[in-house]
């Protein structure tokens, strides 16, 4: 069976594309549709009825591109809207918690896992529940760090002042002995160097971006959704809910590639 409908993924701005970045390593195959709510981003500061009116807009303007799944690379709409779109809408629904939390768990040697992420993200206490859920016994410690989405979205990943910063986040969890660290934020993987630094070699850095490419790929398997055809480059879409300008900018630093197709949701 061969299913060659595009995948949705949506995202509260240009952050969901560290998970296109993953999905293009490992579905090389599928096509794609990309919502990016470039008008009201940022979701991590939000209400959780804000956040799931619009999470619920955006899955509504990715079914009407047919998507045969919908992922939801946004951390923060993941934390606090995903049980509710889940039972909204037909189409199959995936978020980066359950992806992160389970490698989190599988990777532990000592139980003691932290969790970075926005300020929603952390208040919602997903992460938590989702690690408890599969590993009771285990210990976790989080902490919100607003100012790396703006670094991230400066292009100051790579200065001092993105170490600095990093160093004062998470100088409390590096004192909890976490021996696991889930990168809970879209932008956070493009810091994975200075957190990596500020945290040491032994700290495992866990990428729920990475994780739910994994997951889409096992769901789409599992349901005979995959896109069987080979033999043509994928097609990915992009729109966005505010002027495209500053998004391909900042699109073609996450993804290392020239965007040329990038449109206004009307
Ligand atoms: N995409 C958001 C997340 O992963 C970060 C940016 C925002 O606050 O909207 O939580």
């Amino acid at each position: 069976m061969s299913d060659n409908r595009p995948i949705g993924v949506f995202d509260s701005g240009v952050g969901g594309l560290t998970v296109v970045g993953q999905m293009r390593e490992i579905l090389p195959h599928e096509d794609l549709v990309y919502f990016g709510d470039t008008a009201r981003v940022p979701y991590g500061t939000k209400s959780k009825e804000t956040i799931t009116r619009f999470s619920i807009e955006n899955v509504e303007f990715l079914m009407r591109h047919d998507v045969k799944l919908v992922v939801v690379a946004c951390n923060t709409a993941s934390s606090l809207s995903l049980d509710f779109l889940k039972r909204c809408f037909k189409v199959p629904i995936i978020g980066v918690i359950e992806p992160g939390a389970k490698a989190a768990v599988g990777s532990t040697r000592n139980g003691r896992i932290g969790v970075i992420g926005t300020a929603a993200t952390i208040s919602s206490g997903a992460y938590e529940k989702a690690i408890k859920k599969i590993k009771p016994d285990s210990s976790v410690f989080t902490g919100s760090c607003p100012l790396f989405v703006p670094l991230v979205e400066e292009g100051w990943a790579d200065k001092k002042v993105s170490g600095e910063i990093a160093s004062i986040y998470l100088s409390p969890l590096k004192k909890k002995r976490i021996d696991t660290l889930i990168l809970g934020c879209t932008h956070y993987p493009i810091l994975k160097n200075v957190i990596r630094k500020v945290m040491g070699g032994r700290v495992l850095l866990i990428d729920s971006a990475k994780e739910v490419a994994k997951e889409a790929r096992l769901i789409l398997d599992s349901c005979g959704l995959l896109n069987r055809a080979q033999d043509k480059e994928p097609v990915y879409k992009f729109f966005v809910s505010d002027e495209p300008g500053r998004f391909v900018k900042t699109a073609e630093r996450f993804l290392k590639k020239r965007i040329n197709c990038v449109r206004r949701a009307e």
